[in-house]
């Protein structure tokens, strides 16, 4: 195993548990048949890999029925086909700016060819929603919410279950993006008024590069995004209608949701809660050993306050780049630097030009490496 401090868990979680790999292994061996296609023994059972793994998320996401939980590559995927798939030309539609490329350049791209209008609603210089903007927007007729549920660039945490409430009030439905929170922070599909949940099955959810996923409610009737074979209703034209082949055209990742399964395993073991706890105590440790440095300046939630695992930060006059380039070259550690795909986020904290350092740790971060990202940066930068 190689000796780096890893440090860019926001990006994709890194080292996965050997049980990822191990599931991986075991399906390439005994369950590599095209799942759905066929009816031998071995396409059964890679069929059963992935209603297993789809199992594991419902008890995660608390979802009734498995069949709504749809597969995809990533959670860009799954953000383009809930966002294309709702849109009508003309809709109106209630971002945040904390948003991500994921979901401003699919609106950006539908506001140019399909003339929907969009509001990105504030956030105040921590990243942290402005209801009363939400609210505010909500007044124009709304087809669609959509918010990120935790900042990429500032770890801020957004009020799901209110926003939801505050959508349907409107009769408009409410798609999250859980890049930075699936199974870190707990999530409840029902209580928290989400209708679609776009997730990554690589970064908090502990499965490998390659795996995400969609959650689709029961009541709302997405146009597909992709069309082809799904091994069910051959004959007709059309895409099924049943879940989850009307959403899953071709060959799927078997090998990736098996490993995803484990990593899901892992996190329900653990409780999404005390992971939370221990990212948090290892940011507040961060943040407590970053503040004291000259020319800093933190972004994101004051200390003590709700965040996910992520501490960005700026120093002035030197460039963010820079920083990271030091950090990987002299000390081992990995770290983000840049605009994160979220340059709306850097318009709202001003950080736009020069762009930020990002840290962000997990679920087997320890103390010691935290100390030893404070310690480069004060031999680094203390002058
Ligand atoms: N969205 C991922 C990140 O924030 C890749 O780095």
């Amino acid at each position: 195993m190689s000796s780096v401090i890893y440090l860019d868990h926001a990006a994709t979680s890194w080292p996965k548990p050997p049980t990822v790999m191990m599931a991986m292994q075991q399906a390439m061996n005994e369950a590599a048949a095209n799942p759905g296609r066929g009816s031998h023994s071995m396409a059964v059972k890679a069929s059963r890999v992935l209603f297993g793994t789809r199992m594991v998320l419902s008890k995660l996401f608390h979802v009734k029925n498995a069949n709504d939980i749809i597969f995809t590559s990533n959670t860009t995927m799954a953000l383009n086909m809930a966002i294309k798939g709702v849109l009508q030309p003309g809709d109106h539609v209630i971002a945040t700016m904390i948003e991500h490329n994921s979901v401003r350049r699919p609106l950006e791209y539908l506001k140019r060819t399909h003339g929907i209008t969009v509001d990105y609603v504030k956030v105040n210089g921590n990243g942290e929603l402005d209801i009363a903007d939400m609210k505010l927007a909500l007044s124009h007729p709304t087809k669609l919410v959509v918010c990120s549920h935790s900042s990429n660039l500032l770890g801020s945490i957004l009020p799901i279950a209110e926003i939801g409430r505050l959508a349907h009030e409107q009769g408009a439905l409410f798609l999250v993006d859980a890049a930075q929170s699936a199974g870190v922070i707990n999530i409840d599909v029902n209580e928290m008024n989400i209708d679609m949940l776009a997730f990554p099955g690589h970064k908090g959810l502990l499965g490998p590069q390659g795996t995400g996923g969609l959650y689709i409610a029961p009541h709302v009737d997405l146009e597909p995004m992709l069309h082809g074979g799904t091994g069910s209703q051959s004959e007709e034209k059309e895409q099924p209608t049943v879940r989850p082949d009307r959403y899953e055209a071709g060959t799927p990742n078997t090998p990736g949701i098996a490993g995803l399964r484990a990593g899901v395993d892992k996190v329900l073991e653990l409780t999404p809660s005390s992971i939370y706890a221990h990212e948090w105590e290892l940011t507040q440790r961060m943040i407590d050993g970053l503040k004291g440095l000259p020319n800093i300046v933190l972004l994101g939630p004051e200390v003590r306050k709700p965040r996910s695992g992520i501490v960005s930060f700026v120093m002035n006059n030197v460039d963010s780049s820079e920083i990271a380039f030091r950090l990987d070259r002299e000390y081992g550690i990995a770290v983000r630097a840049g605009m994160h795909c979220t340059p709306l986020a850097h318009y709202a904290v001003r950080t736009e030009k020069s762009g930020a350092v990002r840290v962000s740790v997990g679920v087997d971060t320890t103390e010691h490496e935290v100390d030893a990202l404070v310690k480069a940066m004060n031999q680094l930068y203390r002058t």
